[in-house]
């Protein structure tokens, strides 16, 4: 006979939910989408799972079991690009890598400016195997010309707006986002790389980009941005959220705004933790190509610090599909990004806990409960009475990056044949299993 009191139990896993402060072996108890306990083990409640069908029980012995991941910076490509991504595949890649909530980028053709492009991907995601927020443009067609209707945007449910891909190069136009998006109390998303620094370059300008022959982006690109921003943020006391975090300059001053009491959160890539422009020219994988350029050594020592520290808030993939045929060209004219949702659960593991850099605890709370703070979508704990968004990590999995495994429809990772540990077992949304 089945449990009646309860759809499902995820039993015998170690659960960690950083925003509850909570870290033991427990069972998780699920009824009608919702969680609705958590309990260590006893004599009781070894009594109590007795009274479940096996078709009830999840078993996570020697699993972690923790909330649904969030991951604040995807691109879905839909509407218009729907031979890199869709809606539907982008989710179930999220799935795949754990996260149950994703916000998803604007830089869509046509651009989500307005509420009609908000309630498509609205009504695409409603049977999309993770939650789907939608975060706005901050101008009209992401141009930088005219502010967008953002109090539209708003009531229609986006959770920030950012012109991600373009910086908002105009100062002005700047401050009155952030005094526009102060009324509705969302984050203005700043990819911060001012473009006359940037022009044109293709990698970090360093000793790299002279050797290879490849014209740079130099740090100061992105320490401008992030310096004039926080002076905006500064004098609009509104929040300001700097969106993949690459060079030292900007943890840096970072660090200081938030000593300062300024408002300000940030987010920084696996990749950026990860990888060093001294892998361009090894065999200028085109999949490399991505904006904000990978820097150097000390870059990147910078941002892991930065991370460690509580400088950067939030672990976000920059999930950035490319077809093949659109990466299959040489280095300085492929289009930038990396597809990354399916790989950094690994990558974490692999790099930063491995390393000693974070512990379990530290990397899923910047993966949960500080990306729920930084933009707003709900989720990030597993409290009672909340949507029961699992998600149940196998931490001594170890795999070989494959992307002809890959749900999402695009394969442009620089981490393909990586081998990682750590990876996604099963991912539930709503108390249903969407991946496993
Ligand atoms: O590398 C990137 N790709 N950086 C961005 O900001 C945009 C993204 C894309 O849309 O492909």
């Amino acid at each position: 006979m089945p449990s009646k009191k309860y759809d499902l139990v995820i039993s015998n896993g170690r659960v960690i939910d950083p925003a509850l402060g909570f870290g033991k072996d427990a069972h998780v108890f699920i009824k009608d989408g919702l969680i609705k306990k958590i309990e260590v083990d006893s004599v009781a409640i070894r009594k109590e799972l007795k009274s479940f069908d096996t078709s009830q029980i999840i078993d996570a012995t020697d699993k972690l079991v923790v909330p649904g991941l969030i991951d604040i910076h995807v691109h879905l490509r839909e509407p218009g690009r729907e031979g890199a991504e869709t809606i539907d595949s982008g989710c179930r890649a999220a799935a795949a890598g754990g996260f149950t909530s994703v916000c998803c980028m604007p830089n869509t053709t046509p651009r989500i400016d307005n509420q009609e492009t908000v309630k498509f991907v609205q009504d695409r995601a409603k049977t999309a195997s993770a939650r789907v927020y939608v975060v706005g443009a901050i101008t009209k067609n992401i141009e930088g010309k005219q502010l967008a209707e953002i109090g539209d945007l708003v009531k229609m449910g986006a959770v920030a707006i950012t012109d991600d891909g373009n910086y908002v190069q105009d100062p002005n136009m700047m401050r009155r986002a952030l005094e526009y998006a102060k009324m509705f109390d969302i984050p203005v998303m700043q990819h911060a790389e001012d473009k006359y620094l940037c022009d044109g370059g293709v990698m970090n300008e360093s000793f790299q980009s002279t050797r290879l022959g490849l014209k740079g982006a130099p740090p100061a690109a992105e320490e401008i941005a992030v310096l004039r921003d926080l002076a905006l943020c500064r004098l609009t006391k509104s929040r300001l959220h700097i969106q993949h975090v690459s060079t030292k300059g900007a943890v840096d001053a970072i660090r200081q705004a938030k000593a300062e009491g300024i408002r300000v959160t940030a987010e920084v890539t696996p990749h950026h933790l990860i990888l060093t422009d001294d892998e361009i020219g090894k065999e200028f994988n085109t999949n490399l190509r991505v904006n904000p350029p990978i820097r150097t050594e000390s870059d990147r020592e910078a941002v892991v610090a930065g991370l460690v520290d509580g400088t950067i808030d939030c672990i976000a993939s920059d999930h950035a599909p490319h077809t093949d045929e659109d990466k299959d060209c040489e280095f300085d004219v492929a289009p930038p990004g990396m597809v990354g949702l399916e790989t950094t659960v690994g990558l974490i593991k692999t790099f930063l806990i491995d390393k000693g850099y974070l512990s379990w605890a530290d990397a899923i709370r910047k993966m949960t409960y500080d990306p729920a703070r930084t933009l707003g979508p709900p989720g990030g704990s597993l409290s009672d009475g909340t949507p029961a968004d699992i998600t149940i990590i196998d931490p001594e999995k170890r795999w070989t990056v494959n992307a002809a495994k890959f749900l999402s429809r695009s394969k442009n990772s620089p981490f393909v044949g990586y081998k990682l540990t750590g990876k996604v077992y099963k991912t539930i949304m709503n108390g249903k299993v969407v991946f496993e």
